[in-house]
């Protein structure tokens, strides 16, 4: 049986409100420790079923690792060169981010390895990293491009000055991995860009890395040293309160606390206020080499705006939501330049239109965006829609309810639990009316 949320219509949100920790700095924290000289403790860890992917595949591979509590983390790192054989095939669950990074981690390793996940994720693109790590002398095969990947242990690899034909920091991550155990520097750039947390994490465990505008440059490391990292909260998550304030914040507003708002992820940010909308980011702070803020989100009157191409990799993820907010604005929104949404958990693209249209939204869809016409003041219609067993289609959709007349049915939710463990209770404790059956 498929999980579905019924969502009704409410009043609105309004109070404050904290989201689970990041998921793209969890996975990378695990491995950075488990490849550390020490005990490295992980606290705010998203304990989401794509981090404990992530997390059990580093036990897999001979890391001792503590969770005393959901969302803290010991790990006793076992050095670089100190990563044993698993003794069967890898399983990433839905997690493109592990898959593509376990390939650079483990392409390096002198064992034998193969990376497998679930239905969506057997689907999706491996020759964007697999062609850049042969190139490093790694011997990685996919089939037909697509998983299981089968990495060949002990070969000696070579640093790369590699260009990315796509904007990928998966891709970018999985590079500069590998090149911890490269022969030479490492040098990968980006075409437009994309998320530096890998950057900024080696950079904190001790690795040598050298960031020049869209250019990294990493040298192998002899030794990463254990830490302490504090995960901040995860944007991604924080996207759909900030939309569903927005579209139906009471007079009060509401807080986001303790975000993570690295501006290589922020890009919705930008758009929305583009579109009008009202954010306050406050009390600005580090953690674990992030920048981390409070928003405060005010109910405002959107308006449609055609989406510069270069802000796209800014806000890939958040695009789901963002055709929620473009739906409930006045005038037409156009996003343009996002064909990788084809290749996410869902091909996005399609699954949003789809529920879109059931909802009564009238739009068009592109090759590579959307375009949506808003509905202003005007409510949206209820009715069902079909998530594809995509946690951000799920979530955004829930987030539609709040200007819908009648309620949204949103059915094959249960991967919602690979990003943002517990939504629907933290939806609810805003204001929002989702229950899950
Ligand atoms: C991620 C990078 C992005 C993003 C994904 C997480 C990461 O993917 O969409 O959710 O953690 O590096 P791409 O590298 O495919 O752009």
């Amino acid at each position: 049986m498929t999980r579905v949320y019924e969502a009704r219509p409410t009043a609105g949100v309004g109070g404050e409100i904290t989201v689970p920790g990041d998921k793209s700095i969890s996975h990378r924290a695990l491995m950075l420790a488990g490849i550390a000289a020490g005990r490295s403790e992980i606290g705010g860890f998203l304990a989401s079923e794509d981090c404990l992917a992530t997390l059990r595949a580093m036990r897999s591979l001979g890391v001792a690792i503590e969770r005393p509590e959901p969302d803290r983390v010991f790990v006793d790192g076992v050095g670089l060169r100190g990563l044993g054989a698993p003794i069967a095939a890898l399983d990433m669950g839905n997690a493109g981010t592990a898959i593509r990074l376990f390939t650079g981690l483990l392409c390096a390793q002198s064992f034998d390895s193969t990376l497998i996940g679930d239905a969506s994720l057997m689907k999706r693109p491996m020759e964007r990293v697999a062609q850049p790590l042969r190139s490093m002398g790694a011997d990685v095969r996919t089939s037909d491009g697509t998983p299981p990947v089968r990495i060949g242990g002990g070969r000696r690899l070579h640093g790369i000055d590699y260009r990315l034909p796509v904007a990928s920091a998966q891709v970018k991550s999985a590079i500069l991995l590998a090149g911890l155990y490269a022969e030479g520097a490492t040098t990968v750039t980006s075409p437009a860009v994309c998320r530096d947390h890998s950057e900024r994490m080696l950079r904190g465990f001790g690795a040598g890395v050298e960031v020049d505008g869209l250019r990294v440059r990493l040298e192998p490391a002899a030794r990463l040293e254990a830490q302490r990292l504090q995960v901040p909260g995860d944007f991604s998550s924080a996207a759909f309160f900030i939309v569903a304030g927005l579209i139906a914040a009471d007079a009060g507003g509401l807080l986001i606390r303790d975000v993570g708002v690295n501006p290589s992820r922020t890009g919705l940010l930008t758009i929305l206020r583009e579109m009008g909308g009202k954010i306050e980011v406050t009390n600005w702070r580090e953690q674990a080499s992030e920048p981390v803020a409070d928003l405060r989100v005010h109910r405002s009157a959107l308006r449609g705006i055609e989406v510069p191409k270069d802000w796209v990799p800014l806000a890939i993820d958040e695009l789901p939501v963002l055709f929620v907010a473009a739906a409930c604005a006045r005038g037409e929104t156009v996003v343009t330049g996002a064909e990788e949404l084809r290749v996410k958990e869902s091909d996005r693209i399609a699954a949003m239109s789809a529920g879109l249209r059931a909802i009564g939204v009238a739009h068009t869809m592109l090759p590579d965006g959307l375009r949506i016409e808003g509905a202003g003041d005007a409510p949206l219609v209820g009715g069902v829609v079909d998530s594809h067993g995509d946690h951000r289609v799920a979530m955004s959709f829930a987030v539609a309810s709040l200007r819908a007349r009648a309620p949204i049915a949103i059915r094959d939710v249960a991967n919602v639990a690979t990003s943002f463990p517990g939504f629907v209770d933290r939806a609810r404790s805003v204001g929002l009316d989702v229950r899950e059956s």
